[in-house]
């Protein structure tokens, strides 16, 4: 009988050390397999006209440094998915360039009338990286151009050169410092704009009072901008983006905001807002991302804005708010950043919202009014409001996951392993004693 049992013990232990090893090799398999897996070969780059590129193109990409050994329509299929560096139209003899990448450029490359006058068939132009000396582009490319960036290039512009791009749809500007009056002078004259961005630019003035009624995306963050947001601005149905972050705007946001009824993006932090939240925001469906971090907001938060049913992002730190926190935990858990911190005449219920929570602003007394001295564990945490983690510790965790299944999986594997050893060492044992 008890050599019966030893044996049923015996296999039961040898079946699970075998199940157990093969889990823990199907938990390792995934990070070894594709390593072994032969990498899928590039398909061979065919050109999709036959015909050469224009001479005088390939003499201007030429001197302003860009190899030319290869086909320079066609070029070859770099890692990390970046950008073609050119692009061009299928046009008999000769193919024409329609884009356009300079990016890295060296010190000794530079500009040339000539060069850019053979380049006026383009239609997109990109500078990014590229600090070389800005010169009069042509009247011929000014014209064709459609979309002109420029990333931390051309040292220096000035609004009246950039305002020469007059045919652009989409025109970007960053990192770079452009003197003007104001963005006015620059978009004015541009009737086809669809997405502007020129920020970080140090860009002065105040925003304009018109704008083109097509525009989607609009992005003068980190400048030098003053004055108030304009209502006129509230008047592009079809702006889905705003960044007015980082200036000195000041003054109320305008109650029209509402009119906004594509934006899904909204950012007016670090400005010097005043009053309140406007009530027309409730009207936005779309808004997924408000930032209204860093201003001097005074009055209450609404409570219009628990019902956003597409709010992922919300960010109301560091203004001066005050009264209860209007939103429950089912409301921030279903957020993916939420901001509260610095604001303190704000402060949260703990009845509906736990003792617990690290929202960096104190808990309410009775009154409705922010607990004094606020607990220390609290406060500490209005500090490092700028990281996304302001309400890990909120209640379970089950709003979080995602961002604890990779340690998870770690403990699982250890486990595991462990468990298999512990095994092992059983059936070791059985063996010796089954085959005595
Ligand atoms: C440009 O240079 C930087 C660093 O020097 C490098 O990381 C980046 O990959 C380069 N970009 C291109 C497109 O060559
Ligand atoms: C660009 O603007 C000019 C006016 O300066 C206009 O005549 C021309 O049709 C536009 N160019 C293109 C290619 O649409
Ligand atoms: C604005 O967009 C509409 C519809 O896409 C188009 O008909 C109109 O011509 C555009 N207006 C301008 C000034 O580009
Ligand atoms: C930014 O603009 C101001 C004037 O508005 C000027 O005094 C300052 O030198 C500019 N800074 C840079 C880095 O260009
Ligand atoms: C707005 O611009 C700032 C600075 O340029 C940037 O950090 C922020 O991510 C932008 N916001 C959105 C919603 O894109
Ligand atoms: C909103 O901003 C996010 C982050 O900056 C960006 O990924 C997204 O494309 C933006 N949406 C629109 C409509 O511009
Ligand atoms: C908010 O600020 C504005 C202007 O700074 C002021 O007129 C208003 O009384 C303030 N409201 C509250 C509730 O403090
Ligand atoms: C949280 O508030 C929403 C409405 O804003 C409500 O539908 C939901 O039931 C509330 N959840 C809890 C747990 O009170
Ligand atoms: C906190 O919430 C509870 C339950 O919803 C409510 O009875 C109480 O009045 C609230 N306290 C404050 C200060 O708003």
């Amino acid at each position: 009988m008890a050599l019966y049992l030893l044996f049923l013990l015996c296999v039961l232990s040898a079946a699970t050390f075998s199940f157990s090893s093969g889990a823990g090799t199907a938990a390792t398999s995934p990070t070894s397999s594709p390593a072994t897996a032969p990498a899928p070969k590039p398909p061979p780059s065919t050109p999709i006209s036959s015909a050469a590129l224009d001479p005088k193109q390939l003499s201007a990409l030429e001197s302003l440094n860009i190899p030319t050994s290869k086909n320079p329509c066609s070029p070859p299929p770099r890692s990390g998915g970046a950008p073609p560096t050119a692009t061009c139209d299928s046009s008999r003899p000769f193919r024409h360039l329609v884009s356009l990448t300079l990016t890295n450029c060296s010190d000794d490359v530079a500009l040339s009338l000539t060069a850019l006058k053979s380049l006026s068939t383009l239609t997109s132009l990109s500078f990014i990286d590229c600090p070389i000396s800005p010169i009069r582009f042509p009247p011929e490319l000014s014209s064709n151009l459609r979309s002109f960036t420029c990333i931390s290039s051309l040292k220096k512009l000035t609004g009246v050169w950039l305002s020469r791009l007059h045919n652009a749809t989409d025109l970007t500007v960053s990192r770079v410092s452009i003197t003007a009056s104001g963005p006015w002078v620059i978009l004015s004259g541009m009737k086809f704009l669809h997405s502007v961005t020129l920020s970080q630019a140090n860009l002065s003035g105040v925003l304009p009072k018109h704008w083109q009624p097509n525009l989607t995306y609009v992005d003068l963050s980190g400048n030098n901008l003053k004055g108030k947001i304009p209502a006129s601005l509230t008047r592009l149905e079809n702006l889905a983006h705003l960044n007015l972050s980082s200036n000195s705007l000041n003054d109320t946001i305008p109650s029209s905001i509402g009119d906004l009824s594509a934006l899904q993006n909204l950012s007016l932090a670090k400005n010097s807002l005043s009053g309140s939240i406007p009530e027309s925001l409730a009207a936005l469906p779309a808004l997924t991302h408000l930032d209204l971090s860093s201003n001097q907001l005074n009055e209450s938060i609404p409570n219009f804005i628990r019902d956003m049913k597409k709010l992922k992002y919300l960010n109301l730190a560091g203004n001066n708010f005050r009264g209860v926190l209007p939103f429950n935990s089912t409301f921030i858990k279903g957020l993916e950043v939420f901001k509260v911190g610095d604001n303190s005449n704000l402060c949260y219920n703990r009845t509906t919202l736990g003792s617990k929570v690290k929202l960096g602003i104190a808990p309410c007394d009775k009154h409705g009014l922010p607990m004094s001295p606020p607990p220390a564990k609290d406060s500490s945490s209005s500090d490092d409001s700028s990281d996304s983690s302001d309400y890990d510790d909120y209640g379970n965790s089950e709003g979080k996951k995602k961002h604890h299944s990779g340690p998870n999986k770690v403990v699982l594997g250890v486990a595991i392993g462990l468990a298999s050893i512990v095994f092992l060492i059983v059936f070791l044992v059985c063996l010796a004693k089954c085959c005595k």
